[in-house]
């Protein structure tokens, strides 16, 4: 059963903000697979990646999701790279509308230029960094959605969650 709204899409798309507002919206709980990794492991994401490997965060995300997927009237924010994992798509679609947030390049760009809290994206060129991951991954968050909503730098988040609660 689709009890659950996951939100898919790029680092910086805005799943967070956009989550908790929509989960106010329709009176669900919100939670946040990184903020749930972080507090389990008592680390942030940066450290986990650099102390662990990316590896083992692939895998506490999975459990995660697994696990968070089996709730019932959640919002569930994910990490961008849920999607890479195809245990992680089977998982969500099961049990949650599947929204993807699709953010222009530019915007993510403008969204997390100045970030320090995404160890993939920390090197030098992080524009093209951002497109060669964008390029590799668009095709699976378009596969794994059940609604998209566009998003760029004019968009307001409280019309894109708006959005999606008529959806
Ligand atoms: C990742 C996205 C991050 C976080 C981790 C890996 C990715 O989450 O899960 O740094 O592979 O795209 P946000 O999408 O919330 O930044």
């Amino acid at each position: 059963m689709k009890d659950n709204i996951a939100l898919i899409g790029f680092m910086g798309s805005g799943k967070t903000t956009i989550g908790k507002i929509l989960a106010k919206y329709l009176d669900m709980k919100f939670i946040d697979t990184d903020k749930m990794i972080s507090a389990q492991e008592k680390k942030s994401i940066p450290e986990i990646f650099a102390e662990k490997g990316e590896q083992y965060f692939r895998q506490l995300e999975r459990e995660i999701v697994l696990h968070e997927s089996m709730n019932n009237n959640i919002v569930i924010s994910t990490g961008g790279g849920v999607i890479i994992d195809n245990e992680n798509i089977k998982n969500l679609k099961e049990t949650s509308f599947v929204v993807y947030l699709d953010c222009t390049i530019e915007c993510i760009y403008n969204r997390v230029k100045n970030s320090k809290s995404r160890p993939l994206l920390n090197v030098d060129d992080m524009f093209e960094k951002i497109k060669e991951l964008h390029d590799k991954r668009q095709l699976l968050y378009e596969i794994s959605c059940d609604f998209k909503v566009k998003i760029d730098v004019d968009s307001n988040m409280y019309d894109t969650a708006e959005k999606i609660k008529k959806a």
